[in-house]
């Protein structure tokens, strides 16, 4: 029964890419897919946490018809939010006037879940809307909301916490905006949620546990400003795909991420993280993107790696790691490009030379093999070979004090600006949409448009994750 219900809700997310992904290509063409909502609604929501409504006035103008009671807690919401943008140079939100809401620009209705003789708002999509302002607490009185798409705005301040009351809330996507304090609590309230995008923002602090003990199938918060270590917990997320980039955790990779069996791409790059690589990391067997480059990771690659079969791009570049790049990680069979760049490795396997001259792209510079052009000067190499890490005993702490002062010299440098238009979920890899039937140009003024559930690198074919529904769907 669960295994069904899983496969249910995968589905349903497929559903909706198809379904919101139109919406993205043709801005308004609605309805979502009926058999997607109607199978939402078997999850039995939680009760709602109606009370955080007890302050909001519906006020309306009486003189106004709305077609059921519904729609005219959207109208308030919307007329609410209207007051508190600033700038709308797109004039998106020109046309929020009057009672029907459903004909607003971005807003989209269908029937009722519960009820199918009603109209209800179902998606507000204004993905690319350069709108300033923020986000009003009546947003809660949207409870029939499936989807809701603000990337490229300019939102700032903090969710308001009536959003946990969009219980049938399957799709978040708050990229590339403003928004910011600790991690946005709300969201771990949202029973239904399936994709949760908040990268390209100011949040900071710490991930909350909670977050990986939700059903969410895509957690992206890359480019915020998170710190401290990643939950244990972490491997409880049922995730398939986690970008964790360009913020500053620290501490090691949780060893629970053996349990994440879903994961398909996982980036932890550009972050402050240490110890050993896990040997963990070779149980998820159907990864097939591993980014832990921009860390402060020592020791070896673990032999576990040779375990994933489907990995096709390894990126290790710039850590401490040191020993030899085995053949048998070379030779996986899907790989095809495996970055090492700016690491302490002294010995590369026979096979992994053929490959390399074969079909395997590798780039090795900045190492400290010993007849490879471009490597480190013995002097540098020598200190951190002699002193060679016990992956046992060297816990999570960076204690080496030379890796000490390079976090510190690191760490004083102002990061690198995040450019807000050009979310990229790895610094140069373009992100390519699922179910895009070809992946967006990747420049400086088209930024991705939701759902992103972060394709990290552009070769990896799209059918990969738009893949049709499990067979437990077909006949439906
Ligand atoms: C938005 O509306 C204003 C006022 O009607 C107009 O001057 C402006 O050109 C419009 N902007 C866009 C992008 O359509
Ligand atoms: C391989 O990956 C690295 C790091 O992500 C990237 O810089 C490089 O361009 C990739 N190589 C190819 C041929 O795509």
């Amino acid at each position: 029964m669960q295994a069904l219900g899983f496969f249910f809700y995968v589905g349903l997310i497929f559903t909706f890419y198809i379904s919101s992904f139109s919406i993205a290509l043709t801005k308004i063409q609605y309805p979502v897919s009926r058999r997607g909502l109607t199978t939402s609604r078997q999850k039995d929501p939680d009760p709602d946490p109606d009370h955080l409504l007890d302050d909001i006035k519906v006020e309306v103008d009486p003189s106004l018809k709305f077609d059921n009671p519904r729609l005219k807690k959207a109208y308030c919401a919307f007329q609410e939010w209207k007051k508190a943008i600033i700038s709308d140079p797109l004039n998106m939100t020109v046309n929020w006037v009057g009672p029907d809401v459903c004909s607003y620009y971005g807003v989209g209705c269908v029937e009722a879940l519960d009820d199918k003789n009603i109209m209800t708002v179902a998606v507000v999509d204004l993905n690319f809307g350069d709108i300033s302002g923020q986000l009003v607490p009546h947003l809660g009185l949207l409870t029939d909301l499936g989807i809701l798409h603000l990337h490229s705005n300019r939102f700032c301040g903090v969710v308001p916490k009536t959003l946990s009351n969009l219980q049938l809330l399957f799709e978040l996507d708050l990229s590339s905006n403003r928004f910011s304090g600790p991690f946005p609590s709300p969201v771990l309230a949202l029973s239904s949620l399936r994709f949760l995008d908040i990268r390209f923002n100011e949040f900071e602090g710490a991930l909350p546990p909670a977050l990986f003990d939700m059903d969410v199938d895509a957690i992206v918060v890359n480019n915020n400003r998170f710190y401290s270590h990643l939950p244990k917990n972490m491997g409880n997320s049922p995730a398939s795909i986690l970008v964790l980039s360009n913020n500053k955790f620290s501490g090691c990779i949780p060893r629970s991420i053996g349990r994440m069996q879903n994961l398909e791409q996982v980036s932890f790059a550009n972050n402050r993280l240490t110890g050993c690589l896990p040997d963990e990391l070779g149980l998820p067997k159907f990864i097939i993107l591993l980014d832990v480059s921009k860390n402060y990771f020592m020791g070896p690659v673990p032999k576990s790696l040779d375990r994933l079969k489907m990995i096709e791009k390894l990126d290790f570049s710039s850590n401490q790691l040191t020993g030899k790049v085995h053949d048998s990680v070379c030779s996986l069979p899907a790989l095809w490009n495996m970055t090492i760049t700016n690491n302490f490795f002294n010995e590369i396997g026979g096979e992994c030379e053929k490959l390399i001259e074969d079909t395997l792209v590798v780039q090795y510079r900045d190492n400290c093999f010993s007849r490879k052009p471009n490597q480190k000067h013995q002097k540098d190499c020598l200190p951190v070979l002699t002193r060679p890490v016990d992956c046992k005993t060297i816990g999570c702490q960076p204690r080496d004090p030379t890796i000490l002062a390079h976090i510190k010299r690191k760490a004083a440098k102002p990061p690198p600006p995040p450019p807000p238009t050009k979310p990229t979920l790895l610094s140069n890899t373009p992100i390519v949409t699922p179910s895009t039937p070809q992946p967006p140009p990747v420049s400086s003024s088209t930024p991705v448009v939701s759902p992103t559930p972060a394709r990290i690198f552009k070769n990896l074919p799209p059918s990969q994750y738009s893949s049709p529904p499990p067979p437990v769907f077909q006949g439906h």
